[in-house]
């Protein structure tokens, strides 16, 4: 759900033999993943499907052994929302995996008001666990960045638009794309990168 460029489900596709559906709201999303399917994965049983995630059902007889949201829990309301739909999709024995930040410590009024989050938008690392484990799951592994993962994932949006703005210096977006990835970079070094961090859930179905 919400699979981006397709690149986990490509990644899966070569390396094992699975079938599998990603669905992503954005064309330009789902026009890499074709084109990446095309390039690394053309034999696989793969589909990419473009559609609001929130509306997506799977067939009654296509039950998933691996359902996973990584980053994207708004289309569900949040965590538990995302947790709770995915469930839906899963077969019983089979696995859920959600990405989902977590407070790694409790976020100031400032860092709050500057980004737009609200304190009661997420948990900690631990609330994260229990609220799948509430949801009648078992937490089997998780994933945790460290600073490096997240400075990686921020700096690269960095770079990214340097190169856009260098190869498209006369796009009238340009001089919005710089402020917001300026404002954005203030707010992840100033207040974000000692205050949030980001796990990927790992949970089996009864
Ligand atoms: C942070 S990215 C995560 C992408 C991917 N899961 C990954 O790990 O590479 C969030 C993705 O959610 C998609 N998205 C946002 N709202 C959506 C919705 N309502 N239904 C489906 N996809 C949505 C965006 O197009 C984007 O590809």
């Amino acid at each position: 759900m919400a699979c981006g460029k397709g690149e986990f489900l490509v990644r899966l596709a070569e390396l094992y033999d699975i079938s599998g559906v990603g669905v992503d709201i954005s064309p330009y999303c789902i026009r890499d993943c074709l084109e990446k399917y095309r390039n690394r994965a053309p034999n696989s049983n793969i589909k990419f499907i473009e559609m609001d995630g929130a509306k997506y059902k799977p067939e009654p007889c296509e039950l998933f052994d691996l359902a996973m949201c990584i980053g994207a829990t708004w289309i569900y309301g949040g965590y538990r929302g995302t947790i709770q739909a995915l469930k839906k999709m899963t077969k019983p024995g089979g696995l859920i995996a959600v990405g989902e930040p977590f407070w790694l410590k409790e976020p100031s009024e400032e860092y709050l008001k500057a980004d737009g989050t609200r304190r009661e938008d997420f948990g900690t690392h631990y609330d994260n666990v229990k609220v799948g484990e509430e949801e009648g799951l078992t937490c089997i592994y998780t994933l945790v960045s460290n600073h490096d993962d997240w400075d990686h994932y921020e700096t690269l949006h960095c770079l990214a638009a340097d190169e856009y703005v260098r190869a498209n210096p006369d796009d009238p977006d340009v001089p919005e794309l710089l402020e917001r990835i300026r404002r954005e970079k203030e707010i992840y070094l100033q207040w974000g990168r000692e205050t949030m961090s980001w796990a990927v859930y790992v949970f089996r179905k009864p």
